[in-house]
């Protein structure tokens, strides 16, 4: 049976006063070294999640000012490969808060160290959820889009829960 994990419990019940998307942004640089890929000289998918995982976590504990966990990817594109010697530009922004978890979309670009060219590689949702000192989840934040951009990923982000959480109850009935 499928347990009601993601059944809201109240959005916007999160802790204390509102925090900017601005406010724990990530931008990390990672160089592409001969270790990080294959044979073809591109990129492991395996490296390139964990940069994702890497960057969303700092984003979401810098909205939390708490551990967090991962608690699940929701979507990843691998659009196109990146190869040795380009610099991957890993950019993380909390998207939505619910009451303990919180949704982060993670972008990675490769860019030419020569040219300063940069294309869109890599892109995706992850959910952490914040844990307290006994190691349960806790309440964060409410998390203040500003942008238009921010806003609009706001209510993409709370769209998609909601069809998770519908998805569920119907392969639950079904
Ligand atoms: C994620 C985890 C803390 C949730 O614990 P839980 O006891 O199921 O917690 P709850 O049912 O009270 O849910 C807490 C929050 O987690 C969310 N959640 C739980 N399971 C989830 C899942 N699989 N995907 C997305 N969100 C999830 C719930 O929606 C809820 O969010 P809300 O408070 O904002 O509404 C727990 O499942 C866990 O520790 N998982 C392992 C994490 C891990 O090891 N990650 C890899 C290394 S960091």
């Amino acid at each position: 049976m499928v347990r009601d994990e993601l059944e809201p419990k109240g959005e916007g019940e999160g802790k204390g006063k509102g925090k900017p998307v601005r406010e724990s942004s990530v931008e990390m640089v990672q160089v592409v070294r001969p270790q990080d890929a294959n044979a073809l000289g591109t990129v492991f998918g395996g490296t390139v999640v964990a940069w994702m995982d890497t960057a969303g976590a700092i984003a979401a504990m810098r909205h939390a000012r708490r551990p967090v966990v991962t608690a699940s990817i929701d979507h990843l594109s691998f659009l196109s490969p990146i190869h040795i010697g380009e610099w991957a530009i890993i950019r993380a922004a909390v998207h939505y808060v619910h009451r303990t978890s919180m949704e982060v979309g993670v972008w990675i670009e490769a860019e030419n160290p020569l040219t300063g060219e940069r294309r869109l590689t890599t892109h995706g949702y992850l959910t952490f959820v914040a844990l307290d000192e006994q190691g349960r989840p806790t309440p964060v934040p409410p998390v203040i889009p500003e942008t238009p951009e921010e806003k609009r990923r706001y209510e993409e982000a709370r769209r998609r829960r909601e069809v998770k959480l519908r998805l569920r109850r119907e392969l639950e009935r079904a």
